[in-house]
């Protein structure tokens, strides 16, 4: 064979390769474009609904543990769908279960309970209860989830495992989380997913990062105790005002002189009170505040350091001091890290989804949240999901009074949670396996 004729059958096998790979690689794209579709569509069929069901949710704001009438209006959706669950867990919780009933299990978590805010907003769907409000925009997580129910059940015959959705209440500062998990809710479950509502992102794409994604934090109240007496003689008293502000001085230099600057730490001083006599040293100083660190390890670190630097600086000024970490009241969140290979399926159905141009990369926060507990257990990635609308009005950050959520993220918010978990099982066949 002449050489010219070897290039010539070189250069057909090529492009008949290169023909062959296209056309894989086109009907691929297809059957993504098909997926996609129909399960938005479908969602997008379901968005009066959902609306109605997030309005009565928000209508009626319920706190932490309280979540009765929103768990019980959950249940009668399911009830309606025919979804076997368990009731209750963590008082008002509940776990669903959709699929084969067998493994793999996934795990897709919505929390349900309001904030102690007036709502401020006006407009027909104004909450109804004085002092409460669905700031946080757990009303439309619950909804999303249940508008996922919803779809999952219809695609049930597709699941090649199950879909376990947990419904959770007491998410902002009870650690309802921990709570479901003493309850069973992760039993043999392999991987948990949860969303948040991202008041930065625009409606229709997500956020998501791989590793740390929230702080983990804790509480902390202290009490200077010295001798009040005249002012006018500082040296037969014990002054708790000048120990305290040098204990809070000594705090702030924890961050600066003791945690890697690379490292997120904060620690906030958020009150000081004593009696009010304008020239009399009082007996005592009460203070405290709030301590976060992008790391559960960085918590634990800096919870001791706050207590030793609060005692050594009232030894120093001849005062006692009393230090409560407050933790029957709240629970330390840990920090919220992202498994980077759950992280990556949230970020590849979020592309075919919603595009590769609306998967953004999450910004991390010093808020806490407690998905945290979950990713102690079994691996677990959240991310947020883009909820801002100028026209709609939907600008402001969670835990403002203004607070204004834009529906249109409703549908979107179902699809993914269906997509991501249908997804998940596809791919982890392998954990049947026992
Ligand atoms: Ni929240």
């Amino acid at each position: 064979m002449d050489t010219y004729l070897l290039a010539h059958m070189h250069l057909r096998l090529l492009l008949l390769s290169l023909t062959l790979f296209c056309g894989v690689l086109s009907s691929g794209h297809l059957i993504d474009d098909a997926y996609a579709k129909e399960i938005l569509s479908a969602a997008e069929r379901d968005k009066d609904w959902l609306i109605s069901v997030r309005r009565l949710i928000h209508e009626y704001p319920e706190l932490a543990f309280h979540e009765h009438n929103t768990s019980a209006l959950i249940r009668g959706e399911l009830d309606k769908f025919g979804i076997p669950y368990t009731y209750p867990l963590a008082k008002t919780g509940i776990i669903a279960e959709i699929g084969s009933g067998s493994r793999p299990i996934v795990a897709l978590r919505a929390d349900m309970d309001a904030l102690p805010l007036q709502e401020l907003v006006e407009w027909n769907h104004k909450s109804k209860i004085e002092g409460r409000m669905h700031a946080c925009g757990h009303d439309a997580h619950a909804t999303m989830l249940l508008g996922a129910a919803k779809l999952l059940n219809q695609r049930k015959h597709r699941l090649q495992g199950t879909v376990r959705l947990l419904f959770q209440p007491a998410e902002e500062g009870a650690a309802g989380a921990a709570q479901m998990i003493e309850d069973g809710a992760l039993e043999d479950a392999e991987a948990i997913f949860g969303v948040h509502v991202d008041y930065r992102t625009p409606t229709g794409a997500i956020s998501s990062i791989s590793g740390p994604f929230s702080a983990a934090g804790c509480i902390f109240a202290a009490k200077m105790i010295g001798q009040g007496g005249h002012a006018a003689q500082p040296h037969k008293n014990v002054d708790p005002v000048l120990a305290t502000s040098f204990a809070i001085l000594a705090l702030q230099q924890l961050v600066s002189r003791e945690s890697d600057p690379l490292h997120s730490q904060v620690v906030s001083i958020t009150y000081v009170k004593t009696n009010v006599a304008l020239n009399v040293i009082p007996s005592y100083v009460e203070f405290g505040g709030t301590l976060r660190s992008q790391t559960t390890e960085g918590m634990y670190h800096f919870r001791q350091r706050i207590k030793e630097v609060i005692e050594v600086q009232a030894a120093v000024h001849r005062c006692r001091a009393h230090i409560d970490m407050k933790e029957e009241t709240f629970t330390p969140y840990p920090a919220v890290v992202n498994d980077n290979k759950l992280h990556l399926h949230i970020k590849r159905v979020g592309q075919l989804l919603l595009g590769p141009e609306n998967v953004r990369k999450a910004k991390r926060v010093m808020a806490g949240e407690d998905f945290a507990f979950y990713q102690q257990v079994i691996p677990g990635a959240m991310f947020g999901i883009g909820i801002r609308n100028e026209e709609a009005g939907s600008v402001r950050p969670p835990h403002s009074p203004f607070f204004f959520l834009d529906e249109e993220v409703l549908p979107i918010g179902a699809a993914l949670h269906t997509a991501i978990a249908e997804l998940y099982l596809e791919d982890h066949q392998h954990s049947t396996v026992q």
